[in-house]
């Protein structure tokens, strides 16, 4: 298991993403146990990786950037065993020197175990704000304050639960929890969707009830934005930024208006595609290749629009814990510009009366209560609705400004950053 996550974290610095990375090494680990290991020692050390960099580099001679990188992995590793999963140091030395010999790097075997022993001696507590990259860390101290930067550095570093929405076809929530239950899955129902619940112990995406389409797994935060886009929705609906597809499945759900799905990338068009013809649900969808700056739809003739824009992710880096190594400050200004693009392109597909609903997984302003504010500048006709309106006021307390946005944030709520807009076009 050592060698396997030693090898993946290799790959995953040279560019792989963790998700597909592990999913398609995991099936050479027969037992299900090692498998959970294997993932769960990738991930946190993925997301404690700036922290545990802090933390060795003081007993290495050479800096960590100029070593062979399985043997800055080893380090990684071997110290996240120690610190974070509290394996006694010899333990973790051994297991880690041993896991680099099997994966092929006998020759950093000595530096490796010498410099994990002197930091695994008397070591200091790692410092969770080294999890950030140091521009967000002072972006988010700026905004929030040092305390509350803090603790979304260290809510962002521990794993998300998984959230699941059952499907129309399960008969409900409290269905299909006892059926979850049946299959080994442990589920609450949560405050954050009618029919949304909390898993706390089980795989839920390996039950017989997801591939039979009984619920749909995405993360509460994202299943709240697909609320705010509607309920019992009749007219026509395109989802401009739509795979994986978790919040158009949530709208085939709950409307019976034609849905269109839109995604421009070949394999998350097919991903999509898939995701909802398992899904089911009432309405008739569609899902297509399209880019949504040049969306295959007249101008104003939709009644639904959710543009769920493609940004620089800061409110999600629990799920996919090595975007923060990649992130740059450029991300959020390069996304800025797409998202004008798409904002008008949806703005221009509403008919008069009609809806759209704005959302990104960023807890940047730029990319959030800014675009919508200049969208408006631009599109007079659009004017913002209350989310709490929509939603309920169980979620008063997560709307904020003028204008009101849904405002979700990690270290708040158990769920994914997002910031929300819902807007109408005037008749
Ligand atoms: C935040 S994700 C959407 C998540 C999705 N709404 C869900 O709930 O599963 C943004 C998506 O926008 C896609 N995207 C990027 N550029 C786009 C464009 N020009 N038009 C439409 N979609 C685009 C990305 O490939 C990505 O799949």
């Amino acid at each position: 298991v050592r060698a396997e996550a030693i090898a993946a974290l290799v790959r995953i610095e040279a560019g792989a993403w963790s998700d597909r990375l592990l999913a398609s090494r995991e099936a050479l680990l027969a037992d299900r146990r090692d498998r959970a290991f294997f993932h769960h020692l990738v991930l946190s050390t993925l997301r404690w990786q700036g922290a545990l960099d802090r933390a060795l580099s003081p007993f290495s001679r050479r800096p960590l950037g100029a070593l062979d990188a399985p043997l800055r992995a080893a380090l990684r590793l071997g110290l996240a065993q120690g610190l974070l999963f509290d394996r006694p140091a010899p333990v973790a030395v051994s297991t880690t020197v041993d896991g680099l010999r099997r994966a092929g790097a006998e020759r950093g075997a000595g530096l490796v175990n010498a410099v994990l022993r002197r930091a695994l001696e008397s070591p200091e507590p790692l410092d969770v704000r080294a999890t950030l990259p140091a521009w967000l860390v002072e972006r988010w101290s700026e905004r929030f304050g040092d305390e509350a930067c803090a603790e979304l550095a260290r809510v962002l570093a521990t794993p998300p639960r998984p959230f699941l929405v059952a499907s129309p076809s399960s008969g409900g929530r409290a269905r299909l929890a006892e059926r979850l239950k049946d299959e080994g899955i442990e589920a609450e129902p949560s405050t954050l969707h009618p029919q949304g619940l909390r898993v706390l112990a089980g795989v839920p995406q390996e039950s017989r009830a997801f591939s039979e389409g009984a619920f749909v797994l995405l993360d509460a935060g994202a299943a709240a934005v697909a609320l705010l886009a509607g309920r019992a929705a009749e007219g026509l609906r395109v989802d401009l930024a739509a795979a994986p597809g978790g919040k158009a499945a949530l709208l085939a759900h709950s409307g019976t208006g034609p849905l269109v799905a839109l995604e421009p990338v070949r394999s998350r068009a097919r991903d999509l595609a898939r995701n909802l013809r398992r899904a089911g649900g009432r309405a008739p969808v569609q899902a297509l290749r399209a880019d949504a700056r040049r969306p295959p739809l007249p101008a104003g003739s939709v009644d639904l629009a959710l543009l769920d824009a493609p940004c620089s992710g800061t409110g999600t880096l629990r799920r996919r814990p090595e975007r923060r190594h990649r992130l740059r400050p450029e991300d959020v200004r390069r996304a800025v510009r797409l998202q004008d693009e798409l904002l008008d392109a949806a703005a221009a597909l509403l008919r008069p009366g009609g809806h759209l609903v704005y959302a990104v997984c960023s807890l940047e302003p730029e990319e959030g209560r800014e675009r919508v504010a200049a969208l408006t500048q631009r599109r007079p006709d659009l004017v913002f609705e209350d989310p709490a309106a929509q939603l309920g006021p169980e979620f008063a307390r997560f709307v904020e400004g003028d204008p009101p946005l849904l405002a979700l944030r990690p270290d708040r709520v158990d769920a994914e950053g997002f910031v929300a807009a819902r807007l109408r076009r005037l008749l």
